[in-house]
């Protein structure tokens, strides 16, 4: 049995990791090698910076990918396309049997539309197409990301899904029941697993967030990345207002996505409001802080898992437009503020910790100071988040086959 499994983008690695931690383990413990799974990586290359991928690779123990297709940034359909044209050769030199493809990026939708297509022999005999996080619905197609899912499930043969939302929205979409799959949530397994290790982690003390008697200065983490948040200048302006109010109140700590810093600049957001990062400059292009300061927006470069782990898990409240932290925080049971309209992640907020408050400036303020105030913060844990997603994806997988 030959898997091939897709990463691309941030989101993606932590995603991908117990799936091949379960395959390692499976393979030890097999003893007909009539059963051993093949198992190869391959990496689109969509996320590229240092940090933005090889930080992953190393904080969660990945191998490195067996193919590596360096495709870079572009428009969606340059992007798409290029990932298109270097997955189908993959395809047909390796001819896996199943491909597992993750989340929602670019390179998901990418590479299972390539696997759909393609015929290895004169029979049209093709892989199987393993979706991960399949389901989710915003409802939003102006998002890529929902583009990417519908796609996505429509031509998987495999959908497992990560909530109880995802299952009710393919059977309304007429996906045959045989194909769909609730098996909890993957990055919640990574999650788990590195729960304790984050705590070895010096982010807290690089940041001087750690007083002398050793208790956490009380500080408020955001990320930002979505393009309807930081693309538009007047959503864009609305958030950093309210983060100025926020920062009066309470120490906040940025670590900037790569399309948000150069918005950053494009924008002149630095002359416009409080925040605390060296001046960016032709030759240096990363944002740099000395020292976290009180009462400002303190910018910091993208980290890594463990020091964001950490980060969050030490967090008064988490402020985010990303799907994927609505799910860790409320897992992590740490109050979160989502900076959208909608969210593809309902579980979050009816199980969970998150809140839905919108782009608009007063809106984010009162969701933030309301959720610093609650005393009662309560999450119970969505059904199957449990740390063992990956072992019931295998399970289906090799059943399958067998
Ligand atoms: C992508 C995903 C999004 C996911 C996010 C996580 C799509 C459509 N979007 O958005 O769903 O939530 O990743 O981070 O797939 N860049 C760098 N270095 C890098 C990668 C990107 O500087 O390593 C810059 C480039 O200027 C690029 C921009 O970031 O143009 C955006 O990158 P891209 O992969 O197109 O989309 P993201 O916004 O990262």
């Amino acid at each position: 049995m030959k898997i091939l499994s897709v990463v691309g983008a941030r989101p993606n690695f932590m995603k991908v990791a117990p799936i091949i931690s379960a395959i390692k383990r499976h393979n030890s413990s097999v003893k007909d090698s009539k059963i051993l799974i093949n198992h190869k990586l391959v990496h689109t290359g969509q996320h590229y910076d240092g940090i933005m991928s090889d930080a992953f690779f190393s904080d969660l123990n990945l191998p490195k990918p067996d193919m590596y297709l360096g495709v870079g940034s572009g428009s969606h359909a340059l992007q798409s396309a290029e990932i298109m044209k270097k997955f189908e050769e993959i395809l047909l030199i390796e001819k896996p049997s199943i491909v597992i493809v993750v989340g929602d990026v670019n390179s998901t939708l990418a590479c299972s539309l390539v696997a759909s297509k393609i015929s290895y022999d004169s029979c049209g005999n093709r892989p199987l197409i393993a979706h991960v996080e399949a389901g989710l619905r915003s409802f939003d197609r102006t998002m890529p990301e929902e583009i990417n899912r519908i796609v996505t499930d429509h031509i998987s043969d495999f959908l497992f899904v990560t909530e109880e939302s995802g299952m009710k929205n393919l059977k309304n979409e007429g996906v045959p029941e045989e194909k769909i799959h609730f098996v909890g949530n993957t990055m919640i397994d990574t999650l788990l697993t590195f729960k304790d290790k984050s705590k070895e982690s010096k982010i807290l003390w690089d940041l001087r967030l750690i007083h002398k008697t050793n208790t956490i200065k009380p500080f408020v983490l955001i990320t930002l990345h979505r393009p309807s948040n930081v693309d538009n200048k007047n959503s864009f302006s609305h958030i950093f207002g309210a983060l100025e109010r926020i920062a009066h109140q309470i120490t906040v700590i940025f670590p900037v996505h790569p399309r948000t810093q150069s918005q950053i600049k494009n924008l002149e957001i630095e002359s416009h409001y409080d925040i605390n990062i060296k001046p960016l400059t032709n030759s240096s292009n990363r944002l740099h802080i000395d020292q976290v300061r009180e009462k400002k927006i303190n910018l910091i470069k993208p980290l890594g898992y463990l020091d964001f782990l950490s980060l969050m898990s030490n967090a008064k409240l988490v402020m985010t437009d990303s799907g994927g932290i609505q799910e860790e925080t409320t897992c992590l049971c740490i109050p979160c503020v989502t900076i959208r309209k909608n969210t593809e992640r309902p579980v979050t907020i009816t199980q969970g910790t998150n809140t839905l408050v919108g782009t608009e400036r007063d809106k984010i303020i009162n969701g933030v100071l309301e959720a610093l105030h609650c005393k009662n913060i309560k999450s119970n844990q969505p059904p199957l988040w449990d740390g063992k997603s990956a072992e019931r994806i295998l399970d289906k997988l090799l059943k399958y086959h067998v």
